[in-house]
């Protein structure tokens, strides 16, 4: 079938403004909304601008808005889109535009560090790995499955509203080490979400669970984190 792709320009060396630029491509329902991307590139117009990797759902690039909907193109089937005759591909909002779909995530990221991503355990290394039991690791495996690519904290309107709340994908992050059995920077942590900007600024929207491409209830990890800060029990 042939699908008109009404994909957001801007170019910030030569616009004043952005504006939409619609292709015409022939597609079939089981392709993706990148392989369309692509074919827009590779055929028509080499000056289209978007990030994608690994085209496998894993690497978090490619995350877009598409008819309204932040989700990852390498994994949205044209099949499944409530409107697939004209598709509307925009950046993911909230973020400054570097060029056409590609969106500046360095706030993003900043955010992320912020949160301490990463083991703080100040016991000396065993001479193998640190392990866990499985119920342990149960406790931290949905929040494992985030790949940053932006959709939930970009499709939030808290922040929207705040640019400076630290966002659902910088505190899955948190909780994903503060539940962690083998972690021992859960009160430090705690401390840096308990504030305006932090955890308290989520107001349970649920915009975050439903843009997340992996399907992870983020809503309730970040729950359990406002229990955690205010009994300080993991
Ligand atoms: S290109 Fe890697 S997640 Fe889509």
């Amino acid at each position: 079938m042939k699908i008109k792709l009404k994909l957001f320009r801007y170019n910030p060396e030569t616009d004043t403004t952005p504006h939409y630029q619609t292709y015409e491509v022939e597609a079939d329902p089981k392709e993706k909304v990148l392989d369309l991307l692509h074919k827009v590139k590779w055929e028509q117009d080499g000056t289209l601008a978007f990030r994608r990797s690994c085209a496998h759902g894993i690497c978090g690039s490619c995350a877009m808005t598409v008819n309204g909907e932040n989700l990852l193109t390498c994994e949205a089937l044209i099949g499944n889109l409530k409107k697939q005759r004209t598709i509307t591909i925009e950046p993911i909002p909230s973020l400054p535009v570097i060029k056409d779909l590609v969106v500046d995530m360095e706030s993003f990221y900043q955010k992320y560090t912020v949160i301490k991503p990463y083991l703080i355990n100040n016991t000396p290394p065993p001479p193998t790995e640190r392990l866990q039991s499985v119920q342990e690791q149960r406790i931290i495996d949905e929040s494992t499955w985030c790949i940053m690519c932006g959709a939930c904290s970009t499709s939030c309107p808290s922040n929207w509203s705040n640019p400076d709340f630290l966002g659902p994908a910088a505190l899955l992050k948190a909780y994903r080490f503060i539940f962690d059995s083998r972690d021992d920077g859960a009160d430090e942590r705690l401390s840096i979400l308990d504030h305006g900007d932090g955890i308290w600024r989520c107001r349970t929207i649920f915009n975050c669970v439903e843009a997340c491409p992996k399907e992870i209830d983020i809503t309730y990890h970040l729950s359990q984190l406002k229990k955690a800060i205010v009994t300080r029990e993991i």
